[in-house]
C-alpha cells in the first residue's frame, strides 16, 4: 500500500468535511494530505491523535495563525521541538457545540412532549449541551421563521416534517458522563474549547462564550467515568425526577468497535426499560441504527431516536432534514 495512505485518506475527508465552513482547514487538510514530511510527521503520532481537528488545534493553540496559510502549518509542524507533539498528547477533540442543541430539541420534544424530562448526556464534555431549556431557537423552514425562546437564539435551517416543539423543556434534573470533563470554570480548557472552533466561525466563537457563561451561572453535575460504566446508575438516579433522555453527539466514533457494540446494546436495554435515547453520531457508527434510515446524506450526522433515524443533522447543527 502507498506510504500514509490512511492518513492521506483521513485529511482528505476531512477537508471536504469542512469544505461548507473552513477555507483554512480544506486548504490544511488539502496540503498536509498532497505533503509526504508531513503526513510523516502526522503518522508517527498515535492512533487517534492523529486527527487533523487535533493537530490543526494544536498548532493554532501554539500561535500558528488561522485563518492563514498551509505554510504556516507545515513549518510550525517540521520545526516542532516536541512543544506542539505534547499538546496533541495531552489534549483531545473536545468540542463542545451547543450549536447542535437546535437539531436535538425536537428529538427531545418527541420523546417528552410534555412534562419534568431529567437529561443524561454521555459525552458530555464540559456539558454545555445540557442547557436547552436557557436558549431560544430559531428554526427557518419553508413556511418561514420558527422562533422559541430568549435571545440569543440558536439557529437552523430546517427541510422535512420535523416536530418543532412550542415549548421550552421543562428540566428537572441534568447529569452528563465524560471520561475527562472540563471545567467550565477553568479559564485553560475553555480557551482549548475556543481553539477547537474552526478559524473563520467568528459566531461559533461567540455562542460558545455565551454557552460557557450560562453553564458557570449553574456548573454541570459531571461524572468522570466511562460512559459504559457509568450509564445505568446514572439513569436510576435520574429516572427518579423525570422521564429520561439520554443523549450523545459526535461520541460513540471515539469508542473502540466492541465498545460501540456493547453500547448499542446497552441503550437498547435501557429503552426496554423506559428511558428515552437520543443519538447524534455519523452514518454507519451504529450500522443498526443506519440501516433504519434512508440513505445517509455526505457530511451530515444521524439523528436516531430510542434507535431509529429519525434526521440528518449538520454536525454543528446549522441544519436539520427530518424524514
Ligand atoms: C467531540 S466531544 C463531543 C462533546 C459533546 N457531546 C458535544 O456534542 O458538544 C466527545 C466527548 O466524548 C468523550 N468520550 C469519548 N469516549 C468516551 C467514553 N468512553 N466515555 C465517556 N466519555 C467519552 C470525550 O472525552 C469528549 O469529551
Amino acid at each position: 500500500m502507498e506510504p500514509y495512505a490512511g492518513v492521506r485518506e483521513q485529511y482528505l475527508r476531512f477537508a471536504d468535511e469542512a469544505s461548507e465552513d473552513s477555507p483554512c482547514f480544506v486548504e490544511w487538510g488539502e496540503g498536509v494530505a498532497a505533503d509526504p514530511e508531513v503526513l510523516a510527521w502526522v503518522d508517527e503520532l498515535p492512533g487517534l491523535k492523529k486527527q487533523p481537528n487535533l493537530v490543526f488545534a494544536a498548532a493554532r493553540w501554539h500561535g500558528v495563525p488561522a485563518p492563514g496559510p498551509y505554510a504556516g502549518l507545515r513549518s510550525a509542524l517540521l520545526s516542532d521541538d516536541g512543544t506542539i507533539r505534547t499538546t496533541i498528547l495531552e489534549r483531545s477533540t473536545q468540542t463542545n457545540e451547543v450549536g447542535r442543541l437546535a437539531t436535538l430539541l425536537p428529538a427531545f420534544g418527541l420523546a417528552v412532549p410534555a412534562g419534568p424530562v431529567a437529561l443524561l448526556e454521555v459525552g458530555a464534555s464540559a456539558g454545555l449541551n445540557l442547557f436547552p431549556d436557557r436558549w431560544g431557537y430559531r428554526w427557518t423552514t419553508a413556511d418561514g421563521d420558527v422562533a422559541l425562546g430568549p435571545e440569543p437564539r440558536l439557529g437552523c435551517a430546517v427541510t422535512g416534517p420535523a416536530p418543532l416543539p412550542r415549548a421550552l423543556p421543562e428540566v428537572a434534573w441534568r447529569g452528563g458522563i465524560d471520561l475527562h470533563p472540563l471545567d467550565v470554570t477553568d479559564g485553560d480548557a475553555m480557551a482549548w474549547l475556543e481553539t477547537l472552533v474552526w478559524p473563520e466561525q467568528d459566531a461559533r466563537r461567540a455562542r460558545l462564550a455565551h454557552a460557557v457563561e450560562v453553564a458557570r451561572a449553574d456548573p454541570p453535575r459531571l461524572v468522570t467515568c466511562d460512559l459504559l460504566d457509568a450509564l445505568p446508575a446514572l439513569v436510576a438516579e435520574a429516572g427518579g425526577h423525570g422521564t429520561v433522555v439520554v443523549f450523545h453527539s459526535a461520541v460513540a466514533a471515539y469508542l473502540p468497535l466492541p465498545d460501540r457494540e456493547r453500547m448499542l446494546e446497552l441503550m437498547r436495554g435501557l429503552v426496554a426499560d423506559g428511558c428515552h435515547w437520543v443519538s447524534n453520531e455519523a452514518p454507519g457508527i451504529f450500522p443498526a441504527v443506519t440501516a433504519t434510515g434512508p440513505p445517509s446524506t455526505p457530511r451530515r450526522f444521524e439523528l436516531a431516536l430510542d434507535g431509529r433515524v429519525v434526521a440528518h443533522t449538520h454536525g454543528h447543527g446549522h441544519d436539520l432534514r427530518w424524514w
